[in-house]
């Protein structure tokens, strides 16, 4: 037994089963642009692959310890070597997403990444964490779009800025295709009918609005115009990603900066010379290249790294196993995308708790089972499997 083990519900205790009671739960269009990955949908399968191939050394034959699983990135204390990504338009998955979780996020003492593309203003996110959230940008099309959007983080409080570089150009999704997903959600016949065989969901998006893009529509007047989601992308957020224009963004951002999307190696040495505080290894969830590396594998491989920048990862992850394994391989924190998400759109309020709770229970039980009393003793006990 662990410490959180009475505190989730006990009906949905993996990241499965809550993946199955969200698609009961949302209308299909919402479903589909959350699990999907892009084209054929292979980067999800390796992404996942790479985290079961983790192998965990036990240890039994010792005193009985209770883990400790605080620690600190980027000079902040944390409850645990965790946070929640960036996900744009949450909102169309589950009303009032972003301020469920970045609400649940400062009370649980672990970050909370706003996405440029959410639903939820960036001032509104930051009074309700207490200034705590982190923000992701896309760089906007237009330099005053940017100039404003920095004023309006340095007055909303933010500390954390991550810079989002895997999407040069937006990722092929066919079933986002299929669905004709834009913002705000089309009324078809279909969508309208998927809706109403979600009522829940159904009244809950009554009572918040349908979702805006509400960091950008001041920018973009998309508050009377539909726009598919591709195009509203490609017209705002697509803007320069060259090493010049990323280290105007270091020079003009006095606080933290987090470089998200590295891959490779000449990314990860880029981030470094432009004075990046820390990056994240991520394929943005399999999201933007289908055929692209899985993240796992390159905590290893650019282990030689560590003493330079602080990496951190996401894409894939879906368990307190999991982040135990990054952990263990020399990630100093693990992101989680659709795992938030699917506890959400599974639970409702309850849902971010929850996945809260279960994350900290599985990730003590590890290291319960594998003698680790604080998260440094992970290290030395993973291995991965060919
Ligand atoms: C539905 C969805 C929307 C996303 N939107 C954004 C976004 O707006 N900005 C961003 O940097 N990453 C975005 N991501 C990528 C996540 O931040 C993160 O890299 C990814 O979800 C990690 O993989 P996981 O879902 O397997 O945990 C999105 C991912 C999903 C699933």
């Amino acid at each position: 037994m662990t410490e959180y083990n009475n505190l989730f519900n006990r009906h949905f205790a993996s990241s499965e089963r809550l993946r199955k009671r969200a698609k009961q739960k949302i209308p299909k269009f919402s479903y589909e642009y959350l699990i999907e990955g892009c084209m054929d949908d292979i980067g999800l399968h390796r992404n996942r692959l790479a985290f079961n191939s983790i192998k965990f050394t036990p240890e039994y034959i010792r005193p009985n310890l209770t883990p400790d699983l605080s620690c600190s990135l980027f000079g902040s204390p944390y409850s645990a070597p965790f946070g929640m990504a960036p996900i744009g338009l949450q909102g169309l998955m589950w009303p009032n997403a972003p301020v469920i979780l970045a609400k649940a996020a400062y009370k649980h003492n672990i970050p909370f990444i706003l996405s440029t593309v959410s639903s939820e203003s960036l001032e509104r996110i930051s009074e309700v964490s207490n200034g705590t959230a982190w923000y992701q940008l896309y760089n906007p099309t237009e330099s005053a779009i940017l100039s404003d959007l920095l004023s309006r983080l340095n007055s909303a409080q933010y500390k954390h800025l991550v810079i989002t570089i895997d999407v040069p150009t937006f990722g092929l999704r066919p079933r986002d295709f299929h669905n004709g997903l834009a913002m705000p959600p089309k009324l078809t016949v279909k969508n309208i009918w998927q809706a109403i065989l979600r009522p829940h969901w159904s009244l809950s998006t009554i009572k918040y609005g349908l979702p805006r893009f509400k960091n950008l529509e001041s920018y973009t007047g998309t508050k009377n115009k539909k726009l598919e989601l591709t195009e509203f992308m490609n017209t705002t957020t697509m803007g320069p990603l060259d090493f010049d224009s990323l280290m105007s963004i270091r020079n003009k951002w006095p606080h933290k900066l987090i470089i998200k999307g590295i891959t490779n190696e000449l990314d990860l040495q880029k981030a470094i010379k432009l004075g990046a505080d820390g990056v994240i290894l991520s394929n943005h969830g399999a999201r933007q290249l289908d055929l692209g590396e899985a993240t796992l594998p390159l905590l290893t491989r650019f282990s030689s790294y560590q003493e330079k920048i602080p990496i951190t990862i996401d894409s894939g992850i879906r368990s307190g196993a999991d982040i135990a394994g990054a952990y263990g391989l020399g990630a100093k924190f693990s992101f989680l995308g659709r795992f938030f998400m699917f506890s959400v759109c599974a639970l409702g309020e309850e849902g971010a708790d929850h996945a809260i709770y279960l994350l900290k229970a599985q990730l003590t039980q590890v290291m319960q089972q594998i003698g680790a009393k604080t998260i440094k003793d992970l290290h030395g006990k993973v291995t991965l499997s060919n």
